[in-house]
């Protein structure tokens, strides 16, 4: 099981769309996810079309007062779960900055979850600002998937969210998270400005950035509206089809220790592949 943080401080990048369409692409698939709206704006519970409901939040688990399992809803997609957001997460933070362990709460909320082996992976959309929210996101991820859009700046951010990375590391509420892949969105092929951008972040970034690039399409933008992911909203349009792409990319770099690619192959091949593989000598 894996926690991602769908991450980046700064706002209107691409993260919810990612998030939520990006949970929905992988259900599709058949594994178990869960999406966490961390965003007291709820953009990922209205998403679904999800209205906020009092009290179903995280805001009682992050404050030790109910577990987050009973926060759990299901969603249209039988293998997509839901914790929405409502508007007493706003006010979390300040309750929770008090406490001595308050970078930690998320983590211990999630603990429950990572040990049942429930779901396949967990993700959670983070608010844009950098607070106690944002912070618990990250220390209780294994790591980051950073929506960039396809704009001017886009480095600096990136430098940012590597600093970011390392103060969490350093500050010993999670030594073990890692940056985690890179996604270029609002990627317009009609415009130098897009490919050039794309170009720059890959020669810094190398393989973190994944080669699915997500289009810009007013589908995607106008699917929350009618409640819906964009694989019900325009299941054969480019938005779906570029979220289902980098659902497989992504199950291609997170799933390729338990892939059973050796036991398939009959030991007699196994073995001849090997030796073939030995070097020359
Ligand atoms: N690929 C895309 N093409 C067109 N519009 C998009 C795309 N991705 C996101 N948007 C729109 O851009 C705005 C910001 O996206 P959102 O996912 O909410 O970003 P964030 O969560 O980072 O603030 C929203 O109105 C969203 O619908
Ligand atoms: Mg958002």
């Amino acid at each position: 099981m894996k926690i991602i943080a769908v991450a980046n401080q700064k706002g209107g990048v691409g993260k919810t769309t990612t998030a939520v369409n990006l949970a929905a692409a992988l259900a599709e698939k058949h594994r178990r996810v869960l999406l966490i709206d961390l965003d007291p704006q709820g953009n990922a519970t209205s998403s679904f079309g999800l209205q906020e409901i009092e009290g179903q939040s995280l805001y009682e688990p992050l404050l030790g007062e109910a577990s987050v399992a009973d926060k759990i809803l299901p969603t249209r997609l039988p293998d997509l779960f839901l914790v929405p957001a409502d508007i007493d997460l706003a006010g979390v933070e300040i309750e929770i900055a008090r406490m001595d362990d308050h970078l930690t709460r998320l983590a211990k909320c999630l603990r429950v979850l990572r040990e049942d082996g429930t779901f396949d992976f967990i993700l959670l959309d983070c608010p844009p600002s950098l607070g106690i929210l944002m912070t618990n996101a990250l220390a209780a991820a294994d790591e980051l998937l950073t929506p960039i859009q396809c704009e001017y700046f886009a480095l600096e951010g990136l430098v940012r969210i590597v600093r970011l990375i390392e103060r969490i590391r350093a500050s010993g509420a999670n030594a073990r998270l890692e940056m985690g892949g890179i996604l270029m969105t609002m990627f317009d092929n009609r415009t130098n400005l897009s490919s050039q951008v794309v170009a720059e972040v890959r020669a810094h970034f190398q393989e973190r950035v994944y080669d699915t690039l997500i289009p810009r399409t007013v589908r995607l933008s106008e699917a929350p509206s009618f409640g819906k992911c964009i694989l019900e909203h325009d299941p054969n349009g480019v938005g779906a089809k570029a979220y289902r792409a980098l659902a497989v990319e992504f199950l291609r770099r997170h799933e390729v220790e338990t892939e059973p690619a050796q036991s398939v192959i009959p030991s007699a091949v196994q073995r001849s592949e090997t030796e073939s593989r030995e070097p020359v000598t």
